[in-house]
C-alpha cells in the first residue's frame, strides 16, 4: 500500500464541517493537495465565490489563503476520486425518517452510496476517513462493502470524528483539545493512521493526537456530545427548580462549576440546546443501546433530549401565562434564530419550536437575526404569521415582546430604552439565553423574565 506518501486528499460532502475542516488543512499542509466535491453545485459555486455558503468567523480569510492553490472545490466526484489517497467522507447523516429506528437511527443511505461510490471508481489503494458521526460499527460495513468488489486495490477504513463547534470552527480547527484517529490494529491499519496523522502533526502537537480501534473513536464522538448535551439539560432542570424557589441559576451554575472536577464549561442555563449534532448524536446512541438490549441505558440517555424538549415548552408556557394567558392576535420579535451566535445555522435550533408553539396560539411573529434569515424562512415555510426583519429596531415596532432565542453579542449592545419606546406596553422580555442586563432592561420599563431566575415585573 502506498499509504505513506500520501499526496493528494478528497473530501466528499462541503458541509459545515467538510468546508472549514478542509480549508484548515489546505492552509496547514501546503504539500498536500485538497479538494472537496459535493452533489450540490450551487453549494460548490459559492465555496468559490466571495459569499461562502455558511458563515463562520474568519472562514473567508482561510479560504482565500489557499483557494486555486492546493484548495479545490468540484462536483466531478468520480474523477477526484480517482486521483485521492486519502478520502475523508463528510456527508450528512440525518436522523431516519422512515422504516426501522425512524426518528432515532442514523439514516446511512448517503454514507452507503458514497461507498460504493469509491468502490467502483478508485484507481488505488485508498485510505477512507470516517469524519460524518457514525453509528459505532459503521466502518465496519464500510469495509465490506469497499472490499466487495473483485478489485486488487486496497482500502482501509478509518475514523476521525470531527470536534469543532460552530461559530468557533475556526478556532477549534487551529487548537483543537484533541485530534481523534481510530484505525483498525493490523499491520496496514496502522500505516495508514500514521498517514493519517502526519496531516494533522503539521500543526497539532503530537500529545494531542489520540490512537484508538475504530469503535473508540466512533462510540467516543457520540458519548462527548452526549455529554456536553446532558450538562445542558442538566443545568436547565435546575432551572426551572430555580424558577420555582428564590435559587439563582447563575449563581447555582457558578458554584457547582467552581468544583474543578467539574469545571465551568456547558452550565450556561438556556432555552435548549440546537444544532445539528447533539439531539441526532444521542438519538443515536439510544438507538444502539435499544439493539443491543441495553433499554436502561437508552433510557437514561433519552430524557437528555426529553429534558430539551420540555425546556423549550416550559419557555413558551411561561411567555403565555405572563402575557395574561393569551398571545393570541398580539406581535413578538424572536430576537435570534440561529441555534446559538455567530452562525447561521438553524438546525435544531430552539427558535424553530418555540416559533411553531407561538403561532399555534395565534401570535403574529418577526423574526430578526443578523445571519440566520434565509435559513429560518425555509424552516418555516408553512407559517403565515411570520414577517422577517433583520433589523431589531424595525422588528421590534408595535410588539407586545420580546423572545431572545441566540445570545449573540450585538444584542447586549442594543439601545433598548428605543426599543422599549416603540413597542406596546405593558412590554415584555424573555431572555432565553440569559446574557442581557436584566436590572437595566427592568428600570426602562420591561417586564424582565429570565431563565432559571425570579421575574422582573411591574405588574405585581
Ligand atoms: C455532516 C454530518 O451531518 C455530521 O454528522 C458529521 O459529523 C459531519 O458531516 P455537516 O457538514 O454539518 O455535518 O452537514 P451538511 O452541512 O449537511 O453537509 C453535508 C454535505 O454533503 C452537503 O453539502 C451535501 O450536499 C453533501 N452530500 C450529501 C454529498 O456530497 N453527497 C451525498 O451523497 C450526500
Ligand atoms: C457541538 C459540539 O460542541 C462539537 O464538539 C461537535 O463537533 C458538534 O456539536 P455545536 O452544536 O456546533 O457543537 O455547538 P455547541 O457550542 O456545542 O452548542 C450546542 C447548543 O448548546 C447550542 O444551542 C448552545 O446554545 C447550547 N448551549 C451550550 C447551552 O444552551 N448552554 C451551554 O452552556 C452551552
Amino acid at each position: 500500500m502506498r499509504v505513506l506518501d500520501v499526496k493528494h486528499i478528497l473530501c466528499i460532502g462541503a458541509g459545515y464541517v467538510g468546508g472549514p475542516t478542509m480549508a484548515m488543512i489546505a492552509n496547514k499542509c501546503p504539500d498536500y493537495q485538497v479538494t472537496v466535491v459535493d452533489i450540490n453545485a450551487e453549494r460548490i459555486a459559492a465555496w468559490k465565490s466571495d459569499s461562502l455558503p455558511i458563515f463562520e468567523p474568519g472562514l473567508d480569510k482561510l479560504v482565500a489563503s489557499t483557494l486555486g492553490k492546493n484548495l479545490h472545490f468540484s462536483t466531478d466526484v468520480n474523477a477526484n476520486i480517482a486521483k485521492a489517497d486519502i478520502i475523508f467522507v463528510s456527508v450528512n447523516t440525518p436522523t431516519k425518517t422512515f422504516g426501522r429506528g425512524a426518528g432515532k437511527a442514523a439514516d446511512l443511505q448517503y454514507w452507503e452510496k458514497t461507498a460504493r461510490q469509491i468502490l467502483a471508481h478508485a484507481t488505488s489503494d485508498t485510505i477512507v476517513v470516517e469524519k460524518s458521526t457514525l453509528p459505532v460499527r459503521t466502518a465496519a460495513a464500510m469495509e465490506r462493502i469497499l472490499h466487495s468488489g473483485k478489485s486488487e486495490i486496497h482500502f482501509e477504513v478509518l475514523s476521525n470524528p470531527e470536534f469543532l463547534a460552530e461559530g468557533t470552527a475556526v478556532e477549534d480547527l487551529t487548537n483543537p483539545d484533541r485530534v481523534l484517529v481510530g484505525g483498525p490494529e493490523t499491520p496496514t491499519g496502522q500505516k495508514a493512521l500514521d498517514a493519517l496523522v502526519e496531516i494533522y502533526a503539521h500543526w497539532v502537537p503530537q500529545d494531542r493526537i489520540l490512537r484508538t480501534n475504530v469503535w473508540s473513536s466512533e462510540l467516543s464522538k457520540l458519548a462527548a456530545n452526549a455529554f456536553l448535551a446532558q450538562r445542558v439539560s442538566s443545568i436547565n432542570s435546575l432551572s426551572a427548580l430555580c424558577e420555582e424557589t428564590e435559587a439563582d441559576i447563575r449563581e447555582v451554575s457558578r458554584a457547582i462549576g467552581s468544583d474543578s472536577r467539574i469545571g465551568p464549561k456547558f452550565l450556561h442555563a438556556s432555552v435548549g440546546f440546537g444544532g445539528s449534532c447533539f439531539k441526532k448524536d444521542i438519538l443515536n446512541l439510544v438507538y444502539l443501546c435499544e439493539s443491543y438490549g441495553l433499554h436502561d441505558v437508552a433510557a437514561y440517555w433519552e430524557q437528555v433530549v426529553r429534558m430539551n424538549n420540555y425546556q423549550q415548552s416550559r419557555f413558551v408556557a411561561k411567555m403565555i401565562a405572563s402575557m395574561f394567558n393569551t398571545v393570541a392576535g398580539k406581535r413578538i420579535l424572536v430576537l435570534g434564530f440561529a441555534f446559538k451566535a455567530n452562525t447561521g445555522d438553524t438546525r435544531e435550533s430552539p427558535a424553530i419550536q418555540v416559533c411553531r408553539e407561538l403561532t399555534a396560539e395565534r401570535a403574529t411573529l418577526v423574526v430578526s437575526d443578523p445571519k440566520a434569515i434565509p435559513n429560518a424562512k425555509n424552516d418555516l415555510p408553512d407559517l403565515t404569521d411570520v414577517t422577517y426583519e433583520e433589523d431589531p429596531y424595525k422588528a421590534a415596532e408595535d410588539c407586545h415582546a420580546v423572545a431572545v432565542m441566540t445570545e449573540w453579542p450585538c444584542y447586549e449592545k442594543l439601545d433598548y430604552q428605543r426599543i422599549f419606546d416603540s413597542m406596546s406596553k405593558p412590554a415584555f422580555i424573555f431572555d432565553g439565553r440569559g446574557r442581557l442586563d436584566h436590572q437595566a432592561l427592568f428600570e426602562i420599563g420591561f417586564n424582565v423574565y429570565p431563565i432559571g431566575r425570579p421575574p422582573l415585573s411591574h405588574l405585581d
